[in-house]
């Protein structure tokens, strides 16, 4: 077996403070895995990939980058992993459940590789970062090649030739504090939506999250360097564009400038042309006025928030590590509606923490209530090894939790089908983004605050403003026409 590096502690990395110029990669690093780039394209040129991605924006905006190296490596896309040439995996490691979809596809793998014994098959992305996963792939799924975890993106081009020149398994699972990676090849998605990632990593330790383990420490990229990508997406057409971190609203805490989200936003709110500015996740520890003083005053940015708020109860939240309590979030909720009647809230919501009850499960029912959600993303509490949470005492039977879990579903479809009642009769602007597949409605289009609008029309609108009066809705989505 090959074997780059081995594993240090978890917790040597949470100690580790990162310094400016030990994390944004120099040039010479850069240059050297473009001559991997070369070396690899010089014999696999024509060869397909397919590339899998699960989870999250920010593993679809790595998918990207990863498919930008795969282009320039002389490869050709497939979506059948059968006929592959290479199989990549970018994998996902937030709830048990992303991680048993890999594995399931891991196991039928074993069958085209048995066709293909040349293919080549890689795993990468957050449980790839993890000590245990990379254990039981060694041991039990012996037909992977290559695994490596998200800081390490950027060689990939290296990591891939390793495997082709040494014929062995090559495992690079360093739990490195991670760096940044500037001007990496990327294959963007045709049409009008753009990701662009702002910061990597998270300090936070929400104690039942696994991300801080596998993407390392926060580091924001330069301003310049994000200006830089929107403007150039902005001129190539890109409408609706959404900056990507974990927590957003700690952009620049590593910057030693006192250059803030908030600055990022007006200064990009200032790059001429027709589009939204979104982002996602924000932190309500981390949320302040000012960020939405000046989300109320850009022009650009669209008037739609996602603050995770968890629980609703203090213990839990505390129990969670998340530094803020009910009323502060309620606080901040009032604050935001105040200088933006119109925006549009969504939030992350756990339920059946460990050692939660009733009544406490209730109350996160009873923020929802009294919050009123555009939208809710609710999780059932999902056990991640290595995390404080998993060992605590976790008395409550599944199937209570799940009980809990209904209701709040119960209350959230209630409100969102309520509230997108109200918007029958009305004209609102949106982006005709993408084809819906349905023939009474064949496009799909987004309002500002990111509402899914099934719309009458042809393709020749796809990519524009419209104005479209609503006509229909449901839970999930408006129905309109463009007036
Ligand atoms: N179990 C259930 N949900 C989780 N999330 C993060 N970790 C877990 C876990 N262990 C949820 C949080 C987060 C969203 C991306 O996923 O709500 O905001
Ligand atoms: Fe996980 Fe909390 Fe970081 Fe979000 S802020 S990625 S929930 S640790």
């Amino acid at each position: 077996m090959y074997e780059l590096h081995g594993f240090r502690s978890v917790e040597k990395v949470e100690e580790k403070r990162l310094k400016r110029e030990e994390i944004i990669l120099s040039e010479a690093a850069l240059e050297r895995q473009r001559m991997f780039q070369e070396k690899v394209r010089a014999q696999f040129a024509g060869k397909r990939a397919c590339l899998e991605t699960f989870g999250c924006q920010q593993n679809v905006a790595d998918g990207q980058r990863l498919m930008g190296m795969l282009r320039e490596m002389g490869f050709c896309f497939t979506e059948n992993a059968e006929e592959a040439d290479l199989v990549l995996l970018n994998t996902c490691a937030i709830r048990e459940h992303a991680e048993q979809r890999v594995y399931g596809n891991l196991g039928l793998l074993t069958h085209s590789k048995r066709k293909r014994p040349d293919q080549i098959i890689a795993l990468c992305g957050c449980m790839a970062q993890e000590a245990r996963t990379a254990a039981r792939i060694r041991e039990s799924y012996r037909h992977v090649n290559l695994v490596f975890g998200p800081q390490a993106l950027w060689r990939f081009p290296e990591l891939l030739w390793q495997v082709y020149e040494t014929g062995k398994r090559v495992f690079f699972v360093e739990d490195e504090p991670g760096s940044i990676a500037e001007g990496l090849p990327v294959v963007r998605e045709r049409g009008v939506k753009a990701w662009v990632s702002i910061m990597y990593g998270c300090n936070n330790f929400c104690s039942y999250c696994i991300v801080p383990y596998v993407r390392g420490r926060e580091r924001s990229r330069e301003p310049a360097a994000v200006l830089a990508e929107v403007r150039e997406l902005v001129e190539a057409g890109y409408k609706d564009i959404t900056l990507l971190g974990q927590n957003v609203n700690s952009y620049g805490n590593d910057l030693d400038s006192g250059y803030r989200f908030p600055d990022l936003l007006e200064d990009i709110d200032r790059i001429p042309g027709a589009y939204w500015i979104r982002f996602m996740s924000s932190h309500p520890k981390d949320a302040s006025p000012r960020l939405f003083d000046v989300m109320a005053a850009c022009g650009h940015v669209a008037k739609q928030l996602h603050l995770p708020f968890q629980s609703g109860n203090d213990r839990v939240l505390e129990a969670m590590n998340r530094r803020y309590t009910r009323e502060k979030y309620l606080e901040l909720i009032r604050y935001a509606r105040r200088v933006m009647p119109d925006l549009v809230l969504t939030s992350d919501v756990i339920i059946g923490f460990p050692g939660e009850t009733e009544a406490e499960a209730l109350e996160t029912v009873s923020l929802v209530e009294e919050v009123g959600f555009d939208a809710l993303f609710t999780f059932l509490y999902s056990p991640r090894p290595g995390t404080k949470a998993a060992s605590l005492p976790d008395p409550a039977p599944k199937e209570e939790k799940q009980r809990w879990f209904d209701r709040l579903l119960e209350v959230q479809n209630a409100h969102s089908a309520k509230i997108h009642g109200s918007y029958v009769g009305r004209t609102v602007r949106v982006l005709a983004d993408g084809e819906s597949g349905d023939e009474a409605y064949p496009l799909s289009a987004r309002t500002e605050g990111n509402r899914l609008v099934r719309l009458k029309g042809g393709k020749e609108l796809l990519g524009q403003f419209l104005d479209v009066k609503i006509t229909g809705s449901n839970t999930w989505a408006l129905y309109g026409e463009p007036v």
